[in-house]
């Protein structure tokens, strides 16, 4: 299989790193030129990745097209492609649907909509297609966790939630610098937050019975010092937070909100 790369950015370059090591390594893959450092590095790793003359190139050489440009970048690049009937294009674009894809990539008529997340590189994390199965199966299947979705609608609510990605390590940052303020060594700080996190993170997915609120109350001993702080983050609204937060992007996801509004509007 030939698997293009419209957009050789942080997803991209993950997704084609992820391939490169998976059981099932496509024989060619193509890179736009675009952008051209990541993409030069790309061939430079990997033997079976060539860096395409244009966009154009890069469809024409390929059976599977990966849309890996940004929102506000897609119709520009998008709108003079031509791609071929046979093709299958994958788009990795927030914001954009299923009708908005195949308005664009006509007369393509096979187009699926995935969300890789950075560790896919490492081929860690879930990924959320839609719709399941086909090409999109076989090309991601070794690449992670799959996660078929049921409907666009979901696909945009599970989409929402990976605005999480920059809190998680904002937390860390906050914790670290914290106990740096506090005269622990910064690489000491960076080993020990990321150590606990990590095996934390691990103990939620091996523990996929148990519910994220009584994983809390398991890691609170009554009167101990999880359970204090929980309660003062609780008491300051920033679970609440989180979740009117997320509320904001779904919005967004839905067209309905920009990345100028904020939560302070509410008030
Ligand atoms: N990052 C994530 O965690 C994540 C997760 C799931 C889905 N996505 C989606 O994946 C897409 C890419 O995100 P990203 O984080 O990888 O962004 P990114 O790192 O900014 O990558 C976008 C790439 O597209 C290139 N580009 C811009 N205009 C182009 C054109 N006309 N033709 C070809 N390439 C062009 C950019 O080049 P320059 O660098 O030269 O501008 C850049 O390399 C977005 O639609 C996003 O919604 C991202």
């Amino acid at each position: 299989m030939r698997i293009g790369f419209v957009g050789t950015g942080v997803i991209s370059t993950a997704v084609v790193t992820a391939l490169m090591s998976s059981s099932n390594s496509p024989t060619q893959i193509v890179v736009s030129p675009r952008n051209a450092s990541r993409a030069n590095d790309l061939a430079q790793r990997f033997t079976a990745v060539t860096v395409g003359r244009d966009n154009q190139d890069v469809v024409d050489r390929s059976d599977v097209i990966c849309l890996g440009v940004r929102p506000q970048d897609a119709q520009a690049a998008l709108a003079a492609l031509r791609f071929r009937s046979t093709q299958t294009v994958i788009s990795f674009i927030s914001t954009f649907s299923m009708e908005d894809i195949a308005t664009l990539v006509q007369p393509c008529a096979t187009v699926f909509r995935v969300v890789p997340l950075p560790p896919v590189a490492r081929r860690l994390g879930p990924i959320a297609v839609f719709p399941a199965g086909g090409v999109v199966e076989e090309v991601f299947g070794d690449l992670g966790n799959l996660v078929a979705v049921a409907d666009e609608q979901e696909l945009q609510t599970l989409w929402s939630a990976t605005s999480m990605m920059a809190s998680y390590f904002r937390l860390q940052e906050s914790a670290a610098s914290w106990l740096v303020s506090q005269q622990v060594a910064p690489e000491r700080a960076r080993m020990f937050v990321a150590s606990m996190f990590h095996a934390l993170a691990d103990t939620g997915l091996r523990e996929l019975d148990t519910d994220f609120a009584q994983l809390a109350i398991d890691h609170a001993t009554p009167g101990g010092l999880n359970e204090q702080l929980m309660r003062e983050l609780e008491t300051a609204g920033c679970f609440d937070t989180v979740q009117d937060g997320l509320a904001l992007i779904l919005r967004r996801m839905r067209g309905e909100a920009g990345f100028d509004d904020t939560l302070d509007q509410r008030l």
